[in-house]
């Protein structure tokens, strides 16, 4: 496909995912907030983002540490209030960075007060927001499983005597779109942030929120895993299609990033319809591939044949708040700096999960420590921005424990290393800034050796080629033409000639 001439911002935009209760306190509770995200933001632009997307602020129990929402319209204290939210999105706009929220339609806590009311009787006039169903105390309405803890996705209501749906934890009961109330109501809260001046939303489990109301068994052979990552119901590409009209009634692209749990590209590819419904899917696929030169060519083949074979853009994660770190996961920072040339030098809209750029790793964390039911507290560790104790944060003891090595892998210290994986990152985005080819340019894999994997980017007369080296040994390849080391991740030097070597678990891109 050619270079876009005009591309839309979300198409060209690299995308920072910041976790806020990790990220930097200023209030010395131990949890991040708001205020500690616009304190940082120069540090954002100065590292090449274009846009941040935020996890939930929203007023919260903290089950499930915010995606759990008692109030879509609001910030939970510990992150601060509407006005510093206010102050955040106009900061970041003042720089050039664009604000993405977090948007869960799936569910609400059930401290909400729709589901309070809709819980209180059956004949509660929200009693439909949300799917309940008629049955006995042991044996709940279908086979479904919940997420993250071991049993079905379904509560037991003893005072009304029927079951409710819940996808993840019995605290999140699933809303019920088929009730054009929960649509009208939940169109409100988008427009409430759109009127605010949000850029788009990421849409947490958005294949989710279109359930066939027969709401039948899965096969029993697969009824062990959890629901929301089975639940592929053709209703929802309706319900997107009219999500997508209330951000098209606002001006300047406001965008649709959608989380689309399923593991085959090709099913995550519906979700962008034909052009009317999500702008951009997370593949997640690409997210579990494991370090290898034949996976990888793979998972591209796979974008390429289903995303951009509908005219659509792919995304790149390697790294987010529910799944351990890639740098802990390729167990080595040769490999998590080679993998972001594949993240930022693949075609589509890259996404990066705050503290990569540290090349942090998971967070071991003991047994007293634990909070979160899915296991997921290692990503969730607190970003350490100095080498002092409280290494920037507010003096309290954080929430969770600190990454490893963190006295040394801070952004401080990294700053001050022209050697570091944040400048690495940073040399990359810059890179990418620089060309159109690297931008939107058309993609082409080469021939190469079995362990290395290279592709080439072409936008008219600009071009580069970006290779990674999948294996522990030294490999020889030499692409025709002459090219140079524009940025590397190991030893090759920087604006000299491309010798035809590549490291171990090196990456280049050549120019
Ligand atoms: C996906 C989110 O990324 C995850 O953190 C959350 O637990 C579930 N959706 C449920 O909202």
């Amino acid at each position: 496909m050619p270079a876009d001439p005009t591309p839309p911002w979300w198409k060209t935009a690299v995308i920072y995912q910041i976790y806020p209760r990790s990220f930097c306190d200023t209030s010395g509770d131990g949890v991040g907030d708001l205020e500690g995200v616009r304190r940082h933001l120069d540090h954002l632009v100065d590292l090449g983002v274009d846009a941040i997307w935020l996890s939930p602020f929203y007023p919260s129990p903290m089950k499930d540490f915010g995606y759990d929402v008692t109030d879509y319209c609001d910030v939970d204290p510990l992150f601060g209030t509407l006005a510093d939210f206010d102050r955040l999105l106009a900061a970041a706009h003042d720089r050039g960075l664009r604000v993405v929220i977090d948007w869960v339609p799936n569910h609400t806590s059930d401290q909400h007060p729709w589901f309070l009311e809709s819980r209180r009787s059956r004949e509660s006039p929200r009693r439909d927001w949300y799917v309940w169903r008629d049955g006995t105390p042991d044996r709940p309405p279908n086979n479904w499983h919940a997420a993250f803890i071991d049993g079905p996705a379904w509560t037991w209501d003893e005072a009304t005597r029927q079951w409710y749906l819940h996808l993840f934890l019995g605290e999140q009961p699933d809303l019920d779109w088929s009730n054009p109330a929960v649509v009208q109501a939940m169109h409100g809260t988008l427009r409430f942030w759109l009127d605010r001046g949000v850029d788009g939303f990421r849409m947490d489990v958005i294949h989710c929120i279109g359930k066939d109301p027969a709401l039948p068994d899965v096969p029993a052979e697969i009824a062990g895993i959890p629901a929301c990552a089975l639940n592929d119901d053709p209703r929802t590409h309706d319900l997107l299609r009219d999500i997508r009209h209330v951000l098209d009634e606002y001006p300047g692209e406001r965008m649709m990033l959608g989380e689309v749990f399923l593991l085959e590209t090709e099913r995550v590819a519906s979700y962008y319809g034909s052009g009317d419904e999500l702008h951009l899917a997370f593949n997640f696929p690409p997210l579990f591939a494991s370090w290898d030169a034949a996976v990888w060519r793979q998972q591209i083949a796979q974008a390429e044949q289903h995303i951009e074979g509908r005219n659509a853009w792919p995304t790149w994660v390697l790294s987010n708040h529910d799944n351990r770190r890639h740098r802990t996961r390729y167990g080595s920072e040769a490999r998590a700096r080679a993998a972001a040339f594949l993240l930022l030098g693949l075609r589509g809209t890259p996404h990066l999960y705050a503290g990569e750029e540290l090349g942090l790793e998971d967070a071991e964390i003991p047994a007293s420590r634990r909070l979160d039911p899915g296991g997921r507290d290692g990503c969730r560790a607190p970003i350490p921005w100095t080498g002092a104790v409280d290494h920037g944060w507010a003096g309290a003891d954080p929430w969770l424990p600190w990454p490893p090595e963190c006295t040394q892998r801070n952004v401080d210290a990294q700053r001050r290393d022209s050697a570091s994986t944040f400048h690495l990152y940073r040399r990359l985005m810059r890179a990418r800034r620089a060309s159109p080819a690297l931008r939107t340019g058309a993609q082409r894999v080469l021939d190469t050796p079995g362990g290395i994997v290279a592709w080439q980017r072409d936008a008219g007369s600009d071009r580069r080629i970006v290779a990674v080296n999948f294996t522990d040994e030294t490999l020889d390849w030499s692409p025709s033409g002459e090219w140079q080391v524009e940025v590397a991740s190991g030893d090759a030097r920087e604006g000299e000639r491309f010798t035809g070597r590549l490291g171990p678990d090196a990456a280049l891109i050549l120019r």
